[in-house]
């Protein structure tokens, strides 16, 4: 398989959202946000009544996951699960922390291995996540690791929910974000840290259209 595949790995609101977005439509390549898949199975299990505690229960959940992305003519992707559109429901926090509990069964991130591999398909897929560079596709390439204080993070992720309509809490965005990423870099299977081989990008101080030309100026030497 020699499609070309980007990866952008990195903690919640470090940016990797808009950038590969941005990334997806430059190139007009094909668009991974594995996260969302991590959000469907938190979400499929709440409406199934499934415990995110039982773990056979929530991989069959992930196994048979019924999504489809849907792309829009402005570029944005609806997602569907069951045939529902949930773009809104899988952004709210209560799911996005029940993603990070479901992402660190290892069945879970099992069932869901193939389903991402499925996304590299011509001309090329920018793959957003946690573990795209170190297992999912260990052969991309480029591969970004994004990172950015926890408390720029915050202030990210508040700004998106306000613009998404949605009320936040510093405070209470600061601490979930530090759970989120406690969980995420000490769980057993794929836990979050940069590749070997990836560059890692500090956008602390970085503004969104500097980061994408870094990006490009860096893809630009390997395509
Ligand atoms: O990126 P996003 O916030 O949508 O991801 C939700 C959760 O899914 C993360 O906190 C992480 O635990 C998990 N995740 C993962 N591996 C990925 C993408 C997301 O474990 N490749």
């Amino acid at each position: 398989n020699d499609v070309p595949v980007v990866t952008l790995d990195g903690p919640g609101g470090a940016g990797k959202g808009t950038i590969s977005s941005m990334l997806a439509a430059n190139h007009r390549w094909h668009l991974l946000d594995s996260g969302a898949l991590y959000r469907l199975t938190a979400l499929a299990a709440h409406n199934h009544g499934v415990d995110v505690a039982d773990e056979a229960a929530v991989a069959h959940i992930a196994e048979t996951l019924d999504v489809c992305f849907l792309t829009e003519a402005d570029t944005s992707v609806k997602v569907m699960l069951e045939g529902q559109d949930v773009s809104h429901a899988i952004r709210q926090e209560a799911i996005g922390n029940a993603a990070s509990v479901v992402a660190s069964i290892p069945a879970v991130r099992d069932a869901l291995l193939q389903r991402q591999r499925d996304f590299a398909i011509g001309p090329g897929l920018i793959a957003d996540g946690r573990d795209m560079g170190t297992t999912v596709f260990p052969a991309a390439v480029l591969k970004i690791f994004l990172t950015a204080s926890a408390e720029e993070r915050a202030r990210r992720r508040m700004n998106q929910l306000q613009l998404a309509g949605i009320s936040a809490n510093f405070g209470s965005l600061l601490r979930d974000i530090q759970v989120r990423d406690e969980r995420d870099q000490n769980r057993s299977v794929s836990p979050l840290k940069p590749a070997d081989d990836a560059i890692v990008l500090d956008t602390t101080e970085l503004s969104i259209p500097d980061v994408v030309a870094r990006i490009e100026a860096l893809l630009d030497e390997r395509l």
